[in-house]
């Protein structure tokens, strides 16, 4: 390939300049395509006749393996069938180290563990469809405010000159944030897409220790790294530092420009040598092998030819051929393809039934039941109904009514949308019961009236929040507090003190204020879940009318008190550069470490039926050993023949050939000046040499091979002991024993398996724990390190709630 049409695959051409959310450029001469790069983790955005899947925080609540590889799959399946080539998601950064961050909805949940399990199976599932997963963000993107300059103008806006600093230590690098990412290495992602805020002092997508040390170095990813949407912030010091994809080509903001640090200024830097033509090669290997190992087989689909067979930015059938630019010729824009098909459709109905926690039943009054004596039920809240403006605005950003995405480029254009009201209606009707609604959250003399007759009240509440570009009542995407969304908790207490029983059902996007409420007694159960997408409503009827038995668990901590999380950044210092300390322990650990009773633990959720938990088994299978062995020595670099660098002028725009599309991004040069290699100031320490020794917590795919080994697997049996069907989740936590530096290890998550069981019926739960479970961040070695001494294990319905216990001794 020449160095032009290399360029071109690692440059967006523009946001608009084709019909993806991002396209890189292609090279006819090999039939290689523009790739389109679509989002995104919960379904694919902006075209129709696809699937609204349940979001990521819902699927981690489900702790079930199978669902996430098979929601993986099916997102994988309809984005094939759309011809999407590049797949943004999943989502697994945030980690959810602040409870009101934006984007907590659309990672699984606040725990390296239980992420990095529900991303490598998400990576699978997707991969398993022929399309690359580029798994975003790469790091430390845990809050959305200040994620990007120019992103909002206006008051303290305009003093931030740059991206917020997440500033995190090697250790919890290592055991926190950056553990999910090993494991969807080791699944194969293609792609990773590095953050806007800056790691440490650095821009993440310039940020050479993390993407050229840590992801490609120390995890072996083989992959190619893009940019989250106008990230780059320089053209040489990211290239050199492992970017390799630039999206959506232009200079963050300055969309349909044309105006890229990459395209022909990539092309400039090669010819002046400023950027070794290795490094090009690279970045461009790392694209196409992913692209090709993954992307092999197209499927059977009438519209091959017309792949893509939708436009981001219509949904007429004809448009122009950019309706972004309003430039080009009328061609057929939407082909309006119909993939959904009855995996996909039983996939999101039944992710989103075991999304669903079950906090509080005192009482035992769910399931609904007419023999209880519940004849006439009110439902109550606007978040029972549909939005005033229906299902579709605009990235999901009217959260006036049943919720079932967050929003930013994580929401998609909902086919439908089953709301509670409709689908408890219907099941009402079946039991001769009547319905009293109000979805008003203001009027409540009203309110009180209706809630004096009713004999069991169902109210429906929400908290929302989602991606930074959009406000949404002063969320600037991280939710501004805690608490229930309009007027909620007036409405609670309304109808609680007129109804004795009243069941409160919450949508949030992360932990929400249950304080105003939990203890009423006459609210006698609680029911909250993530998003849950299309068949919200369909889920929650199921639940509320015993036909499915809850089975989710809580995906993170829920608090006593606000200020027992970590708060979002909210004011630029002087200088305009604000900073955010990652490092205070995560979730349920800080709880356990500082002897915080939570109201409602990470890992809790009720049933409607009782489980009995026996004969835990630790079996050894490997023994293990303090150090880590060395890796094999790495295979030969393959070296590509470097192209002669030819005269600038065959690097020129060709504008006999063509006159260039307004905005587009091109890898011509525009003129013949290439400047010398000499003009430019390389960062310091700079050298082409690699001047490091191959790390020994390196070698395989998601680091050492060693690290993914089983050392032992450990068996417990639960029984089923109460009258209905349900499910269990077995959780096991390790608690470690102190390391060399007296630095304890909290307690943590290491396993989950989720059993489903008739009345009566035993099963097996199975736990697998590999050297990396029961391993340390040594920051002096730079490597994961076995402490001797004793590990417990516990396995148990939740982090504090651990019914069997045993250890293991290592010398
Ligand atoms: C988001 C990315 C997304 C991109 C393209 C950005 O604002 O942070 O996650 O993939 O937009 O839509």
């Amino acid at each position: 390939m020449t160095i032009l049409e290399k360029v071109n695959l690692t440059t967006g051409t523009g946001w608009g300049s084709g019909p993806c959310v991002g396209n890189t450029g292609s090279v006819p001469r090999l039939n290689i395509p523009s790739l389109c790069l679509q989002d995104g983790p919960n379904g694919i955005r902006f075209t129709d006749f696809i699937t609204n899947f349940p979001s990521g925080l819902a699927t981690g609540s489900t702790f079930n393996k199978h669902l996430m590889y098979t929601r993986g799959r099916a997102i994988g399946l309809e984005a094939k069938l759309k011809g999407v080539d590049i797949l943004l998601g999943p989502t697994i950064g945030p980690i959810g180290y602040k409870a009101q961050g934006g984007r907590n909805w659309e990672s699984f949940g606040f725990d390296p563990y239980l992420q990095g399990i529900a991303g490598a199976c998400t990576v699978q599932g997707i991969q398993s469809q022929g399309v690359v997963a580029a798994a975003r963000q790469f790091i430390g993107n845990e809050q959305e405010r200040f994620r990007q300059v120019n992103e909002w103008t206006g008051g303290d806006w305009d003093r931030l000159s740059e991206s917020i600093n997440s500033v995190i230590k090697d250790r919890v690098m290592h055991e926190i944030y950056l553990w999910p990412w090993a494991d969807v290495v080791h699944a194969g992602v293609g792609g990773v897409m590095c953050s806007y805020n800056r790691v440490n002092g650095t821009y993440a997508c310039e940020n050479s220790y993390l993407l050229n040390y840590l992801l490609k170095e120390e995890l072996g990813f083989q992959g190619f790294v893009v940019s989250d949407w106008g990230a780059q912030h320089t053209g040489v010091d990211s290239a050199l530092s492992g970017l390799d994809m630039t999206m959506p080509g232009e200079i963050f903001g300055d969309w349909c420009s044309g105006k890229s640090y990459w395209g022909p200024l990539l092309t400039r830097a090669v010819y002046n040598e400023t950027i070794p033509q290795s490094r090009l090669n690279d970045m461009v290997s790392r694209i196409l092998a992913s692209f090709f190992s993954i992307d092999s087989k197209l499927p059977n689909s009438d519209y091959e030819e017309d792949l893509p067979n939708f436009s981001s930015w219509t949904f007429h059938t004809y448009d122009q051929e950019f309706p972004f630019q309003s430039y080009g010729p009328i061609k057929q824009t939407n082909y309006h393809v119909d993939l959904r098909d009855d995996s996909t459709e039983w996939t999101a109905l039944e992710v989103a039934r075991e999304a669903i926690v079950l906090l509080k039943n005192d009482g035992h009054n769910l399931p609904i039941s007419e023999k209880d004596g519940i004849r006439r039920l009110l439902i109550a809240g606007a978040a029972a109904g549909p939005d005033s403006k229906g299902f579709n605005s605009k990235d999901q950003k009217s959260v006036g009514g049943a919720l079932f995405q967050g929003w930013g480029s994580a929401s998609v254009n909902a086919p439908y949308g089953i709301t509670p009201y409709e689908a408890i209606v219907q099941k009402a009707r079946e039991r001769d019961m009547v319905i009293d609604f109000t979805s008003d959250q203001y009027d409540l003399d009203h309110v009180d009236d209706i809630a004096e007759y009713a004999d069991m009240a169902v109210v429906f509440a929400v908290a929302s929040s989602g991606e930074g570009y959009i406000e949404v009542d002063g969320n600037f995407g991280d939710r501004k507090n805690l608490s229930l969304w309009q007027n909620s908790e007036e409405l609670i207490d309304h109808i609680a003190s007129r109804c004795h029983k009243t069941v409160v059902v919450i949508t949030a996007t992360g932990p929400v204020d249950l304080e105003p409420f939990i203890d009423n007694e006459n609210v006698v159960a609680v029911l909250l879940s993530a998003p849950l997408g299309q068949y919200f409503g369909k889920a929650i009827a199921e639940v509320l009318f015993g036909e499915v038995n809850p089975s989710g668990r809580l995906p993170f901590t829920i608090a006593r008190k606000w200020d027992q999380y970590v708060p979002i950044i909210d004011k630029i210092p002087i200088k305009g550069k604000p900073t955010d300390d990652l490092n205070r322990l995560l979730d349920y650990r800080f709880f356990d470490e500082n002897g915080i009773r939570p109201r409602f633990e990470f890992g809790y959720g009720l049933s409607y039926t009782k489980f009995s938990l026996s004969d835990l088994s630790i079996k050894e299978i490997l023994p293990p050993t303090t150090d880590l062995p060395y890796p094999p020595p790495y295979l030969d670099e393959y070296v590509f023949a470097e192209e002669k660098l030819r005269d600038v002028e065959d690097a020129l725009f060709p504008f006999k050939e063509f006159s260039p599309v307004p905005g587009f991004v091109y890898p011509y040069l525009f003129n013949e000046k290439i400047y010398s290699v000499d003009e430019y100031e390389y960062p310091e320490g700079y050298t082409e040499e690699e001047c490091y020794q191959e790390p020994i917590s390196g070698g395989g795919l998601g680091g050492n091979d060693a690290l993914w080994n089983t050392l032992y697997s450990v068996h417990a049996e639960v029984t089923n002991i109460g009258d209905v069907e349900g499910a269990y989740v077995g959780e096991l936590y390790i608690d470690y024993p102190s390391g060399y530096d007296g630095i304890k290890t909290p307690r943590q998550l290491r396993g989950f398996d989720k059993v489903h069981l008739k009345p009566g019926e035993s099963g097996k739960l199975e736990f697998e724990i590999l050297r990396r479970d029961i391993s340390v961040w040594d920051t002096e070695d730079q490597s994961w390190v076995i402490i001797p001494g004793t590990y417990k294990l516990y396995v148990g319905s939740s982090s504090r709630r651990l019914e069997l216990a045993g250890e293991v001794e290592i010398l």
